[in-house]
């Protein structure tokens, strides 16, 4: 996409600091002019990250047409102890209330979606967020596809740990969708420069963001495996040709409620720092 930058000079504090913060050099400082000036080409050169709309003490720029009044003041970032509760408390949540997320949340959760960092800054992610009706038509689908896999004894093959599981789904049993009222699921370009990386971002963010609302969530690879296998799940959510599916989330007010964070196996953090 090509971008353009327009730099306000009546506004411009000729302080250079946009020039030296964009990454990839479209803007330079013009010693001589005392102002920032795009270099040739730099519409397609810019990535659109506006980082110089955001560094520019006074507002200055504006790239595409979003300037400082388009963008979200700074406001209050969580204290590192309420980070480190979210990350501690988050748990996949698997028992769900029926009904449907307030319209007002679900919305501000659709709308921080928008800030997915994406390598190269590639804005072409696409989201489908499901709600209860569509959650159903989902497990139907896919519980035909399930169904002959049991009964044919592939799925016995594929997935033998989850034996136990089988004769419960026959009888309508929901352990992939898990009567969620709700399913976001990411997409992106096969061929985007980060595809796999943005959209686990997507939903990490997603997962956290939504865990702060008091909205319960789990990752849920079965149904992610569903949607890349089953033509008409894709369909069912407009996945446009080239595009790959990167994660599907479950969500919905939870049921269950944790009196304490987990105590996980750690990982090995190799660290040369003295
Ligand atoms: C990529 C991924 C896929 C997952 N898929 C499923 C799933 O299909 N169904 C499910 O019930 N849980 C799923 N989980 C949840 C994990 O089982 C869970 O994160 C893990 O047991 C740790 O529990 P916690 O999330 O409560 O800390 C998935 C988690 C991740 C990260």
């Amino acid at each position: 996409m090509a971008c353009e930058i327009v730099v306000d000079g009546n506004k411009c504090l000729h302080c250079g600091i946009c020039a030296r913060d964009c990454m990839v050099k479209a803007l330079v400082f013009n010693k001589t002019a005392g102002l920032p000036e795009t270099v040739k080409d730099a519409g397609g050169i810019c990535i659109g990250c506006q980082h110089c709309v955001a560094v520019c003490p006074s507002g200055a720029l504006s790239v595409n047409g979003v300037g400082a009044a388009d963008c979200p003041p700074l406001g209050k970032l969580p204290a590192p102890e309420e980070m480190k509760n979210l990350i501690r408390q988050r748990r996949s949540i698997r028992r769900f209330l029926p009904g449907e997320v307030d319209k007002a949340v679900l919305d501000e959760l659709k709308d921080l979606l928008h800030w997915t960092p994406t390598g190269c800054n590639d804005h072409r992610l696409r989201f489908f967020v499901a709600g209860k009706a569509e959650v159903v038509a989902f497990k139907e689908v896919t519980d035909r596809w399930v169904f002959f896999l049991i009964k044919s004894g592939i799925m016995g093959l594929l997935l033998p740990r989850y034996r136990r599981y089988f004769d419960a789904i026959l009888n309508g049993a929901d352990v992939i969708y898990r009567n969620a009222p709700h399913l976001v699921i990411v997409m992106a370009p096969a061929k985007s420069p980060c595809c796999h990386t943005d959209q686990v971002i997507a939903l990490t963010q997603f997962d956290l963001a939504a865990q702060s609302f008091g909205v319960g969530t789990c990752w849920c690879g079965f149904a992610e495996y569903a949607f890349r296998l089953i033509p008409k799940l894709r369909r069912m959510i407009g996945c446009p040709k080239g595009y790959r599916i990167g994660g599907a989330m479950l969500f919905g007010m939870p049921a269950v409620k944790y009196h304490r964070g987990t105590q996980p196996l750690e990982f090995e953090i190799a660290d040369k720092i003295k």
